[in-house]
């Protein structure tokens, strides 16, 4: 794993705003930067990005699974509407959720770009595409509670890609997964890792 000044402390603030990581701070006003002199300003790394970043998804992504998925009294009702996710606008899965938030970012054309994905997907476009994605999975799978970070090159473009455990914090994550039509593996359990957040950020070669 490297660790290379990236993005100045302004880039990233903007960044982590956008992700609402500073919406956290309630009504106190956020500080203004310490350096703002231009090739004064102050870096962090690729690593200290994707951690920040996935720290706010995986709070959001908690947040709308405890309170608002699992309030949906009826479970059968909840798996029979996700069997029908791609027409059924009813029902805003955590996946989706996930994924409109990525693809709402993505239009801003941020320095990074994330998605949710699993070994076991039950869309199988979210299955893992580069050899860092199916090892990082895989990494995460096997070694309970660590993340996965490596450099790829992606059509001639060098990456530092972060792949983070996405876990089974819910029992309404175990019975509509297991239960799903579409679903490869029916065994998971709750604590159970499911998947993975990968995020991806250019990095100078
Ligand atoms: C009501 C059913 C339902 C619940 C609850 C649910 N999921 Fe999913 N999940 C789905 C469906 C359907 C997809 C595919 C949706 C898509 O790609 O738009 C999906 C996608 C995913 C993916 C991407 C890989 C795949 O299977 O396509 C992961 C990882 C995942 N869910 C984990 C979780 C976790 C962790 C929780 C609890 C926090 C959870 N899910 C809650 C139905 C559900």
């Amino acid at each position: 794993m490297t660790r290379q000044p990236l993005l100045t402390s302004l880039t990233a603030l903007t960044a982590l705003t956008a992700m609402g990581l500073l919406a956290a701070c309630g009504s106190a006003p956020p500080e203004a930067p310490v350096s703002t002199a231009p090739g004064e300003a102050k870096t962090i790394t690729a690593k200290a990005m994707a951690d920040g970043l996935h720290a706010v998804m995986s709070a959001d992504r908690t947040v709308y699974t405890r309170l608002i998925v699992n309030r949906l009294q009826n479970e059968e009702k909840l798996i029979k509407a996700s069997e029908h996710w791609k027409e059924d606008k009813a029902l805003v899965l955590p996946a989706q959720m996930f994924r409109f938030g990525a693809e709402m970012v993505a239009e801003s054309k941020p320095p990074f770009s994330y998605s949710l994905q699993s070994l076991w997907p039950i869309n199988q476009q979210n299955a893992p595409k580069t050899e860092a994605e199916k090892a990082g999975l895989a990494y995460i799978a096997e070694n309970k509670g660590k993340n996965y970070y490596a450099e790829e090159t992606l059509g001639g473009v060098k990456y530092f890609t972060a792949v983070y455990p996405d876990n089974a914090i819910a029992p309404a994550c175990v019975s509509c997964h297991n239960e799903h039509a579409d679903t490869p593996r029916t065994d998971f359990k709750l604590g159970d890792v499911m998947g993975g957040v990968v995020i991806r950020i250019p990095v100078d070669a």
